[in-house]
């Protein structure tokens, strides 16, 4: 079976700054995988290739057994490409049911099925007791989850989720990973950026580290951590590799 996602010898220059540098991952359906690096290794860019908010420099984006490197972020989103966003980008002065019904909107067209959905996916992100209330009022745990509830009810093959677990106590961090694996549960494929490597590396199938732009590793999570280029890269000393 061919992989749900793969992105093949992808750059993205800004200028003279390179972000991506000819990164050719692989998801398949049903994985949660890691996209872990230092800071600016290029992971939310590697993410706006995927979702198609920019189109990569060079290389090819494959979705589902599609070439979809030409396709607006929006094409993608149909054909079930969701994400969040590091930044939250909920509409702060609409209400939480309100921001999950313009997920829902993109696989229902008629008002009252999307809000049913919009209600099916409060309950799921356990946050249906908060529907009523503006996004502006949630607490910043809540925010991350109304994040991933948006992004939920456009009924994605793929859930990208950009650092849903950061800045949260470790209740709430553990709550985020009981809510990643019931989504996974569900079918859903998750490739998930985080930086807190206590709560991401037991959650994941497989890691894949960036650093500078290029893929420095990929593997088991327990592998992965021990490896002396991957340790190098996070405490900043790249010659520091003897074991
Ligand atoms: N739109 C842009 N224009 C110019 N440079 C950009 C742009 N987006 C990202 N960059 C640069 O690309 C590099 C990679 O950034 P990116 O946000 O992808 O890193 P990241 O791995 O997500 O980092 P972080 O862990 O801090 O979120 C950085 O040097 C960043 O400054
Ligand atoms: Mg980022």
């Amino acid at each position: 079976m061919t992989a749900l996602l793969e992105t093949r010898g992808v750059w993205q220059r800004f200028g003279g700054l390179v972000a991506n540098s000819d990164v050719s991952i692989s998801v398949g359906r049903g994985e949660i995988v890691g996209l872990i690096g230092p800071n600016g290794a290029g992971k939310s860019t590697l993410f706006n290739l995927i979702a198609g908010v920019l189109p990569p420099t060079q290389g090819s984006i494959w979705f589902d057994g599609k070439d979809v490197t030409n396709l607006p972020a929006a094409e993608r989103c149909q054909r079930g490409v969701g994400r969040t966003f590091q930044v939250v980008k909920s509409f702060e002065t609409m209400t939480v049911i309100d921001n999950v019904i313009v997920g829902a909107l993109v696989r229902n067209t008629v008002m009252r099925e999307a809000r049913r959905k919009a209600h099916e996916v409060l309950e799921f992100t356990g946050l249906a007791a908060r529907a009523d209330v503006l996004a502006s009022d949630l607490v910043p745990a809540e925010k991350r989850r109304l994040e991933v509830a948006r992004a939920l009810a456009t009924e994605p093959k793929l859930l990208l989720l950009d650092e849903v677990l950061t800045g949260l106590t470790p209740t709430e961090a553990q709550t985020g990973v009981a809510l990643v694996r019931k989504v996974r549960d569900t079918g859903i494929t998750v490739l998930m950026v985080e930086h807190v490597m206590e709560i991401v590396m037991p959650l994941v199938d497989r890691a894949i580290v960036l650093d500078l732009g290029k893929v420095l590793v990929e593997g088991k999570p327990s592998d992965v951590v021990r490896d002396p280029k991957v340790i190098s890269a996070y405490l900043g000393d790249r010659h520091a590799v003897s074991a």
